[in-house]
């Protein structure tokens, strides 16, 4: 019988500590999901660089995960700023040459306008936050994951980028240009031992959406849209952002994964003609 002598997978060692000593990078690592991926990466043994505009979410993320016993430090910077992005990158570079992941994760669909409201001005706010600054930190730290061996790029768009989006077609198209940077650049690092892959979230529970305890409400309105029958929370993101980073995930990528509760699956929105738009709260729900 034929013996073959195929490579044996790199073992995954200790299943608690999934990042061992990997340098992790999260953009808007503060608060919300970038928040929970940094808690989640440091309590798996990364040492995490947390990039984020506002210094108090980003301190109090740092506090909380070397008080958990982690490692991590916080710098502040606008990503949709080249040179502060350039800066930061500098200072983290110079301390850890190599670079392991990166979570691109700064994003917003805020002010959300519909299009014939819309101008050139708001069409380039949204081509900053959603897609230039993905890019640009991208560009910033590839080369010292090459360089390292490789590494894993895990970039938070939408669950928007994947399916039709009534709301905004600005934002959904800039959140389908950031899934499909991620595929196309997995085909043209593979080589170089780096993965890609994208996370797209539907409604979890954060800062960026706290409208939601507000103005919708509903707990009828979550059992009718999310087919798990909740919101999202940001942990739910960070596990799946977990897996993609880790070696769990060593034979992925190129890939979008909508975290979505089964919206995507179940399409999601619904037409009111009393209100005479797409809904995703059906009157009388
Ligand atoms: N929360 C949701 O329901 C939801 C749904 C779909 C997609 N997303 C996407 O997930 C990602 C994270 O969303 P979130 O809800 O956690 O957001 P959030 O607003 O709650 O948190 C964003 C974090 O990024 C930081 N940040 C914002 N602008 C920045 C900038 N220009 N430079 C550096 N840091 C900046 C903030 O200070 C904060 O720490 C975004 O890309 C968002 O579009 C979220």
């Amino acid at each position: 019988m034929t013996e073959f002598n195929y490579p044996q997978p790199t073992p995954i060692g200790d299943w608690n500590r999934l990042l061992e000593g990997r340098v992790a990078v999260v953009t808007g690592g503060g608060t919300g999901i970038g928040g929970s991926i940094s808690r989640l990466f440091a309590q798996h043994g990364a040492i995490v660089e947390i990039i984020d505009i506002d210094p108090s979410v980003a301190n109090e993320a740092v506090s909380d995960i070397n008080a958990a016993g982690g490692i991590a430090r916080a710098h502040v910077a606008d990503c949709r700023d080249w040179e502060q992005l350039q800066g930061v990158a500098a200072t983290i570079l110079s301390d850890h040459p190599h670079v392991q992941v990166l979570v691109n994760n700064v994003g917003d669909y805020r002010p959300l306008e519909r299009f014939r409201k819309s101008s050139p001005d708001s069409w380039k706010a949204m081509y900053d936050i959603n897609f230039f600054a993905m890019v640009a930190s991208t560009k910033c730290f590839i080369e010292s994951m090459i360089s390292g061996g490789g590494g894993s790029i895990v970039n938070i768009h939408s669950v928007e980028g994947m399916r039709g989006y009534p709301g905004d077609p600005i934002y959904g198209a800039m959140k389908a240009a950031s899934a499909k940077f991620s595929t196309d650049l997995a085909l043209s690092m593979g080589r170089n031992g780096i993965r890609v892959n994208g996370i797209g979230p539907d409604l979890t529970q954060t800062p960026q959406v706290d409208y939601i305890s507000t103005s919708v409400g509903s707990e009828h309105l979550w059992e009718a849209w999310a087919p798990v029958g909740r919101l999202g929370w940001p942990e739910d993101q960070a596990r799946v952002a977990l897996f993609l980073a880790s070696d769990l995930s060593a034979y992925v990528t190129g890939h979008n994964i909508p975290v979505d509760g089964g919206t995507k699956a179940g399409a999601g929105w619904f037409y009111s003609p009393a209100e005479e738009r797409f809904t995703n709260r059906p009157k009388g729900l």
